[in-house]
């Protein structure tokens, strides 16, 4: 289900049915759940702009709460008692502690990440009284493509697929917020990880929720820099791609790491395509080919 306020229908795979239904729409979700009958959700659809948050809470109130709590009182008015929740690493705000595991403080510094934390805070309750099973999944920096599936937001607000228009030619230059913050090369750093490694942790995540709920991070454990990421985008792409330097954000903490060892303790999960060329080599591949996004006819299977 995807009202498609940002998505799009090329991304949805073949075999698999696409539901233009907005989560908020209790009578299209009931009709929707009528039909298809699910065994699981898996909740992927909210707003994440940490800017826009700030300015429009209202939107962030509305949809990443108010909707998500429609979608589990239809869940529960169906019987569906599996959710895997798409939570973000917003949730732990400035960390006093690196790497950031899942037992961190959780006081998030904007909108985006109070609101997915409601969210995770009424998850045990609804298992206490309903009988919920929930995974909570905390992403750090979701990036790269697969061959058939990449990247395309608008407007794009990501590193990586801002670096790779300007090695497209769609934009002069690369902007970086900060060049004073207390680390190694005064820039921001930040956790990666391969959009594929993180599909996996919903697969198994899924299978797990056989055992109990549980929150994990999902991140590489591996920082890089805002320079790094520039340095491994001109590498990938063979392009200048210049940089203007700007003032920090509010806002941005210097260091956002995590650790993963509970899921790859508890689950076995692992990121097999750790690496920033891996992460931006795949990223780069896809927008070589849809250099407009899905407004590309697909030119790959
Ligand atoms: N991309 C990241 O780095 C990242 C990091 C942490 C957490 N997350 C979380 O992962 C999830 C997916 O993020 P994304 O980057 O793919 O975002 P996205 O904006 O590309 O995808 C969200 C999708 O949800 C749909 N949607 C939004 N509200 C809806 C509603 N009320 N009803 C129906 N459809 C609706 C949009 O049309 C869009 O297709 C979000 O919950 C986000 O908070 C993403």
């Amino acid at each position: 289900m995807d009202d498609l306020r940002k998505g799009h229908a090329a991304a949805v795979p073949p075999g698999a049915v696409l539901e233009r239904v907005a989560i908020e729409d209790r009578p299209a979700l009931v009709a929707t759940f009528a039909r298809a009958q699910p065994d699981a959700v898996l909740h992927f659809a909210a707003f994440s702009l940490v800017g826009e948050s700030v300015a429009r809470p209202d939107w962030y109130y509305h949809n990443n709460v108010l909707a998500t709590l429609v979608l589990l009182d239809v869940m529960r008015e169906h019987g569906v008692r599996r959710f895997v929740f798409s939570s973000t690493a917003a949730v732990y705000g400035a960390p006093e502690h690196l790497p950031i595991d899942e037992a961190a403080p959780t006081q998030p510094t904007n909108p985006y990440g109070a609101t997915k934390l409601v969210i995770e805070q009424a998850l045990p309750w609804y298992e206490a009284a309903f009988g919920l099973r929930y995974v909570s999944l905390r992403y750090f920096n979701a990036a790269g493509a697969t061959e058939r599936l990449g990247e395309h937001h608008e407007p794009e607000t990501h590193l990586i697929p801002l670096l790779l228009q300007v090695a497209l030619g769609q934009r002069p230059s690369a902007e970086i917020y900060g060049v004073d913050y207390p680390t190694a090369d005064g820039t921001c750093i930040r956790d990666y990880i391969h959009v594929a490694d993180l599909a996996e942790a919903h697969v198994l995540a899924l299978a797990a929720l056989e055992q109990g709920s549980r929150v994990y991070n999902l991140g590489n454990g591996l920082g890089f820099s805002v320079r790094q990421v520039l340095e491994a985008a001109r590498r990938v792409t063979g392009h200048p791609i210049p940089a203007v330097e700007r003032p920090r954000r509010p806002g941005d903490p210097p260091r956002l790491v995590a650790s993963a060892a509970r899921i790859a303790r508890e689950l076995g999960w692992q990121p097999k395509r750790p690496t920033l060329d891996e992460i931006i080599g795949s990223a780069w591949e896809w927008a070589r080919r849809h250099p407009h996004g899905y407004a590309t006819r697909c030119s790959s299977p």
